[in-house]
């Protein structure tokens, strides 16, 4: 990991590189892991994502030509299109799709959108899970707003950034990474209610109470996980129009056997059971966290596994491999976060045992022959900003 200061820079230089002249101004937002709380967003239920110190920065001007050029460390050539590509989703692809549906969105909503340059530089690893684009789009966002001095308090941004990624992107994902990459708070856990866009900042201080959340990237290959994603979801709307709710978030707790006596096949049913005992497991997280009773957090993470691999499974042999080991290297708890099929884990530990944490499962992967996972010592973070 490097510094905010290395990321900005590379995106200045970038800047100064493709365009010539100074960008106007720095805007950064960060990647995300969810706590806890996993495939409730678009059920309209409850979440505790934080952002990382892992950021993407976006060094931009405006330009009077009307257009958008978006150069980015991924690629040699800036990107550009105009108004008539913004406007038709699907025209622009690849990572400048993310910049592409951000421009849309705004224009959707009736917004005067002003051309910009713009270079993109970030430290968020790409395909880990991590929400890279969901950080670029609040980057690219942040500074369009202010390029534009556009009317849109950032409480908005959410819900625009998901419409680019749903609409222009085309991923029907929920809210979550959006949220979190924007409202974020340094020190702090974010507990949205998915169906009012509530948030309540709840205390995470780890490093006051002597523990670490450690991330463990389990580099395991992609498998089919977009379309995994869309199954999941689909199968969620399904069972709630067959229970009579508008989404699982209205299956209460105490009503679930009953719920689930309705539903005719195990896999419908275990899916519901999942999202249902998830939503439970958030808020009795926060009750936790609220009491600041960390450590015990630990098994309500390590039951969230046990759901998402049993009841929704959407993890793989590496991923569980990853959560095993950090439990018998004595984490409190290690759940995988994010989407499913790869991606990361999280475990809570004490902050002097991160290493033999991080070597335990790096054995353990060896073990199992898997390429060596990545591993990272996080705190939450500051969600997007202008830097200067
Ligand atoms: C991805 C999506 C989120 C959320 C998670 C699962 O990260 O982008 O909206 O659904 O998966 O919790």
């Amino acid at each position: 990991m490097t510094g905010a200061g290395d990321v900005a820079a590379r995106a200045t230089a970038g800047f100064r590189q493709r365009y010539g002249g100074e960008p106007a101004g720095r805007w950064a937002a960060p990647g995300r892991v969810n706590l806890i709380g996993e495939h409730t967003d678009y059920n309209d239920g409850f979440v505790l994502p934080f952002a990382l110190p892992l950021r993407t920065v976006v060094a931009a001007a405006a330009a009077d030509d009307g257009r958008w050029s978006v150069w980015s460390e991924l690629d040699d050539e800036p990107v550009e299109f105009g108004p008539a590509e913004a406007d038709e989703p699907g025209r622009v692809d690849g990572w400048a799709a993310y910049v592409a549906g951000v421009v849309w969105a705004l224009r959707a909503a009736g917004h005067t959108v002003p051309g910009a340059r713009l270079a993109i530089a970030s430290d968020v690893p790409v395909g880990s899970g991590l929400s890279s684009s969901a950080a670029i789009e609040a980057a690219v966002l942040a500074a369009l707003v202010e390029l534009g001095g556009l009317d849109l308090p950032a409480e908005r941004w959410p819900r625009l950034a998901q419409r680019a990624e749903n609409d222009y992107v085309g991923a029907p994902t929920g809210i979550m990474d959006q949220s979190a990459v924007i409202r974020g708070r340094s020190g702090h856990a974010l507990f949205l209610d998915c169906r009012t866009e509530a948030v309540e900042q709840i205390p995470f201080d780890l490093g006051a109470a002597g523990l670490a959340v450690l991330v463990i990237d389990s580099r395991a290959p992609h498998r089919h996980a977009d379309g995994e994603y869309a199954a999941r979801r689909k199968s969620c709307e399904r069972a709630a129009e067959a229970l009579g709710v508008a989404a699982l978030r209205d299956v209460a707790t105490g009503d679930l056997d009953a719920a689930l006596a309705r539903l005719d096949d195990d896999e419908t049913r275990r899916r519901v059971r999942h999202v249902v005992t998830e939503d439970q497991r958030v808020l009795d997280t926060v009750e936790l966290l609220r009491a600041g009773r960390i450590r015990d957090i630990g098994p309500l993470l390590t039951a969230s596994h046990a759901s998402m691999r049993d009841d929704f499974e959407i993890t793989v042999p590496e991923i569980d491999t990853a959560v095993e080991a950090a439990l018998a290297a004595r984490a409190y708890g290690a759940r995988m976060t994010g989407g499913g099929f790869g991606g990361c884990v999280l475990a809570l530990v004490d902050a002097d045992a991160a290493d033999a944490v991080a070597d335990a499962v790096t054995a353990a992967y060896a073990d199992r022959g898997f390429t060596a996972p990545g591993t990272l010592t996080v705190l939450p973070a500051g969600g997007a900003t202008r830097l200067d």
